[in-house]
């Protein structure tokens, strides 16, 4: 990062001896990347490794736009040995790393912040399916294999992923892993933590840990893979994972609910549960603006639902074999509606029409993220409190922000929303700043009076750095900066992600 100019009145003579020190310190700077680069290239294969600032650009910004960077290089290893190798050239050049998937993380984990320092490892190259064991329900595949490719790859045998996100189309399973990412399944299959059997993990001094075990059970001591799980990359590279799979489901019912409020929408969640054997596969929460947002991405969404409603839900019961889901849908909504607790409601009649009903769901991130920079959240609190914690954190912030507008929804069932804050239109960039900043102080504040967690399922990262920090008590403090110490102790692996650990450098 260059320093602004400080502005203070400098003689003639200081000016120039200023200019002349920052020529020569840019000389440096270049020459020196330059040369980290020359050195990457001698030690691992000319072809992994990219320097090109428009090359590396997809690599050095996040999915929003909201931060772009740079970096030495961008290394694309194709094996589980290449990754070795660059780890170890990282290290022996006092390098350090930011391992990628498909970045599509949403707290700045995964993208450099430090150009002059740090080496971007995409896992894009290691995409192969090592193997699918049908009769074991397990698969073993490389870090860098597309969400959606390993879901199709396995339907086509009869088997489920049941990892299922927006970015499915674009995020990569060694990132879901890091991320111990959530979505619109855990509901009846666990975050990503319950779906891995096994990892590959290369470590920060260049070893291999290979912990590719398909077993469903064992105990033989503790389970080290569930230290990379969720760590973001902080303690080594994962290059591939085994899987664990489910039979598919075959039959799926997709219904959306126009309810009175989101009062309700958890009380019907409640129900479901109990009515619908455990086959309840999704339970999203939505507003009525995000019916808007939607169409503001995907203009041609045609509405699926008559009237208008404060609040909605897009429910999926799903299941294989002898259950009848369809027959089940439609029993359950027949009591709920008799009930009074759903007020409307349309059952999607074909595959095209249940995909039309997730686009709403899945447009209205598009839709914010058009709508420019805002306020993103992704917190959780208990089940029971849920309506509470919006109530009370939107009202907080229309206090603060008149202005502003807020948008709930998310994966209720797990008591996990995301609170977003869209700022007005026509103000100018400082103005956003100012109101993403306040809005995010007011909203957390609520989220500690609730006893909930900043992060539900996106991760940490580098945005989040600084309120985790502030949040971690002592005796999780100690336990992190150990493990920290105990595999990374030189910090080589994605500096300034999560924590800092500034008793360690
Ligand atoms: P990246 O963004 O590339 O990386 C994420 C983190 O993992 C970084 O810290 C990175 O350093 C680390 N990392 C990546 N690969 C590796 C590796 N092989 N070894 C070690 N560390 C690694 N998330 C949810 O949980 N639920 C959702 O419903 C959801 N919906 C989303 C919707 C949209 C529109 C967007 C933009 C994002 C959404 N996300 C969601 C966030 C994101 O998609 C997930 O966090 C996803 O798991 C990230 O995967 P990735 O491959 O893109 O990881
Ligand atoms: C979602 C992301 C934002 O649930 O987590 O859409
Ligand atoms: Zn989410």
């Amino acid at each position: 990062m260059r320093s602004k100019n400080s502005g203070l009145a400098l003689s003639g003579q200081e000016v120039a001896a200023a200019r002349e020190k920052a020529r020569h310190m840019n000389l440096d700077g270049i020459s020196k990347t330059a040369d980290l680069q020359a050195s990457l290239r001698a030690a691992l294969s000319s072809d992994m490794v990219l320097t090109d600032p428009a090359e590396m650009l997809r690599f050095c910004r996040d999915w929003h736009g909201d931060v772009t960077s740079g970096a030495v290089a961008v290394l694309r290893p194709r094996s589980t040995v290449d990754v070795a190798n660059a780890v170890r050239a990282c290290r022996d050049l006092q390098l350090t790393i930011v391992p990628q998937g498909g970045n599509t993380g949403l707290v700045l984990g995964g993208i450099p912040d430090q150009p002059d320092t740090q080496v971007v490892i995409s896992l894009e190259r290691m995409n192969a399916i090592r193997n699918v064991d049908a009769d074991d329900f397990s698969a073993v595949v490389e870090a860098g294999c597309i969400l959606s490719e390993i879901k199709d790859d396995v339907a086509a045998r009869g088997m489920y992923f049941p990892l299922a996100l927006g970015t499915q189309g674009s995020c990569r399973i060694g990132g879901n892993v890091s991320t111990n990412a959530g979505g619109i399944n855990v509901l009846r299959y666990g975050m990503t933590r319950e779906l891995v059997l096994g990892l590959e993990v290369v470590l920060p001094d260049g070893t291999i840990f290979n912990g590719l075990s398909t077993l469903r059970k064992d105990n033989r001591g503790i389970d080290l893979k569930q230290l990379f799980i969720g760590a973001e990359g902080t303690l080594g590279i994962i290059t591939a994972v085994s899987i664990k799979l489910t039979p598919y489901p075959e039959q799926v019912a997709t219904a959306l609910l126009g309810l009175n409020s989101l009062d309700d929408a958890i009380k019907l969640y409640r129900r479901a549960r109990r009515d619908c054997c455990d086959l309840m596969s999704a339970f999203e929460f939505m507003p009525p603006l995000a019916f808007v947002l939607a169409r503001e991405a995907i203009p041609d969404l045609a509405m699926p639902i008559a009237g208008d409603y404060p609040a909605y839900v897009l429910m999926e019961i799903s299941g294989s074999g002898l259950v009848d889901i369809a027959d089940l849908m439609e029993r359950f909504l027949t009591g709920v509606m008799e009930d009074g607790l759903v007020v409307d409601g349309v059952i999607a009649a074909s595959q095209a029409q249940a995909r039309n009903l997730w686009l709403f769901r899945e447009g209205m991130n598009e839709g914010q993220a058009k709508r420019g920079p805002h306020m993103r959240t992704d917190i959780s609190v208990q089940l029971s409190r849920l309506a509470d914690f919006v109530r009370d954190a939107e009202q907080a912030v229309l206090d603060a922000l008149p202005d502003c507008v807020c948008v709930s929804y998310g994966h209720v069932g797990d008591g996990n929303v995301h609170l977003n804050v869209l700022p007005p239109a026509g103000i100018v960039a400082e103005e956003i700043a100012a109101r993403i900043y306040k809005a995010k102080t007011v909203v957390n504040q609520v989220v500690d009076d609730y006893h909930g967690s900043i992060s539900a399922e996106h991760g940490i990262g580098r945005l989040k750095r600084a309120d985790f920090d502030a949040r971690l008590d002592p005796t999780r403090r100690a336990l992190l900066t150990a493990l920290k110490q105990a595999i990374d102790p030189s910090l080589v692996m994605n500096p300034g992600c999560q924590l800092n650990f500034p008793n360690l450098s």
